[in-house]
């Protein structure tokens, strides 16, 4: 099967030498692209900024800002069977990104006017059968929750259009952000729901790709 996930941060550039980011490391996405392979699967994998080297075998596109990601992921969309999103896209950005170095000078504060970025996951929303294929690509979103997890994913669920939402709470300091663990919770467009207990992302990436191909076939 073919495999396109995004993985990591975006940053969104203030001035040169600034951007606007988040505590996203990429693992979660990396391991799935592992796991991927692992299972035979081909993969695309459309990354931020991360710290991790590039899963033997994959394709890597890396991207900076939230713009990238969104171009990316609609080249290579048509191609997959599977479009898994596990990236934490940035969701505003600068309204203008100034030319030169904003200087402290003497102000005592400074405002910075943000415009909300495209959604990705929500763009891809009833899409249809790319040319000569027989079924549109299934997409899987992933959710950064720290309150209210269900009721934040179930809504997400719905609004993106998604045929499945990936849950975990990034509230906890043991898991989740720059952590080797995760705890997920799956909410299926059938109402489904399913537990996977806190355990080593790589271990978690697995479980996930078999119930990706599930959904995709
Ligand atoms: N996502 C996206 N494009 C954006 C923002 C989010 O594709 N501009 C995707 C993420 O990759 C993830 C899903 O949407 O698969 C949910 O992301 P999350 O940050 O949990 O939710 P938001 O849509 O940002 O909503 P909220 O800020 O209310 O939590």
């Amino acid at each position: 099967m073919r495999f396109l996930l995004t993985a990591g941060p975006t940053r969104e550039p203030i001035d040169p030498v600034r951007y606007l980011s988040n505590r996203s490391s990429g693992k979660m996405g990396y391991a799935i692209a592992q796991a991927a392979l692992d299972a035979g699967h081909e993969v695309v994998l459309v990354s931020g900024p991360v710290a991790l080297a590039a899963p033997e075998g994959a394709r890597l596109e890396p991207v900076t800002t939230s713009d990238e990601m969104y171009d990316a992921i609609h080249r290579w969309v048509g191609w997959a069977d599977v479009c898994v999103l596990c990236a934490a896209v940035a969701d505003f950005r600068p309204v203008r990104i100034e030319a030169q170095k904003i200087k402290k000078g003497a102000r005592e504060t400074l405002t910075l006017e943000l415009v909300p970025t495209r959604d990705i996951l929500r763009s891809l929303r009833d899409l249809a059968p790319a040319p000569g294929r027989k079924r549109a690509t299934r997409v899987v979103g992933f959710a950064a929750e720290t309150h209210d997890l269900e009721a934040h994913a179930r809504r997400k669920l719905t609004e993106k259009g998604c045929a499945l939402i990936v849950a975990n709470d990034v509230s906890r300091p043991d898991i989740g952000f720059e952590s080797e663990d995760n705890a997920l919770t799956l909410f299926f467009a059938s109402g489904e729901r399913c537990e996977l207990a806190r355990a080593k992302k790589s271990v978690l990436a697995t479980e996930l790709v078999k119930i990706f191909v599930e959904i995709a076939k």
